[in-house]
């Protein structure tokens, strides 16, 4: 099994960091997406978001968090008072994985084992950046930080300790977008949104 850990320049910046990542193959989704979308954001910011991977949009664009789900945790930021750019925004996972159906590109949750192949990078994104809290955008992400086993419904909207580490865990914004009973979805995630604020 491969890894990103041989990729990962030790001891070094987050533009060395990023750079590095355009590299990587630590595992396959390299081969099929566009390019590696790496965190961006302040590298003093006291709070960081993971999401799950980049999206069609962001693997166009190489920016994180610029399409559909973007506009929805913009929206929901901004319900909850916190400044997106106050904040680091990155992804348990750096490249896009999908299947392709015609013309359309179908994002597909990306396996336990990319989740562990891409953590190095995500474990030099806390060392550069040190923030106070981590907040989980969802599943996959408070699976790579906090365990598989890890239950998301149970413990939304909390804070946990984990190596050192505050946690805090959320849904993820296109879990919001999906929802059928759009407006109680939306308000559920800046209420998380708003506690989480508090625990910073
Ligand atoms: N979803 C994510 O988890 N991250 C992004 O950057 C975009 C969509
Ligand atoms: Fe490397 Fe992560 Fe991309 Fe896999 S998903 S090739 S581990 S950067």
């Amino acid at each position: 099994t491969t890894s990103a850990a041989q990729f990962v320049p030790e001891g070094k910046g987050w533009a060395a960091l990023r750079s590095a990542a355009a590299d990587c193959r630590g595992c396959e989704l390299y081969r099929d997406a566009h390019q590696v979308v790496f965190g961006e954001g302040p590298v003093k910011a006291r709070m960081m978001m993971v999401g799950e991977q980049p999206g069609d949009r962001e693997d166009v664009e190489g920016h994180v968090f610029v399409g559909p789900a973007g506009r929805l945790l913009d929206k929901a930021l901004g319900a909850a008072g916190i400044s997106r750019p106050d904040v680091y925004l990155t992804n348990a996972v750096k490249h896009f994985r999908f299947t392709t159906r015609g013309k359309r590109r179908i994002h597909q949750t990306p396996r336990r084992s990319e989740v562990v192949a891409c953590f190095p990078w995500l474990r030099e994104e806390l060392r550069v950046v040190k923030p106070d809290l981590v907040v989980c955008l969802g599943a996959v992400a408070a699976k790579a930080l906090l365990g598989p086993s890890f239950k998301l419904t149970e413990n939304r909207g909390r804070v946990v300790e984990s190596d050192g580490l505050r946690v805090g865990v959320t849904v993820h914004p296109s879990a919001v977008v999906r929802a059928e009973n759009f407006t109680e979805a939306f308000d559920a995630f800046v209420a998380d949104l708003k506690v989480l604020k508090k625990a910073l």
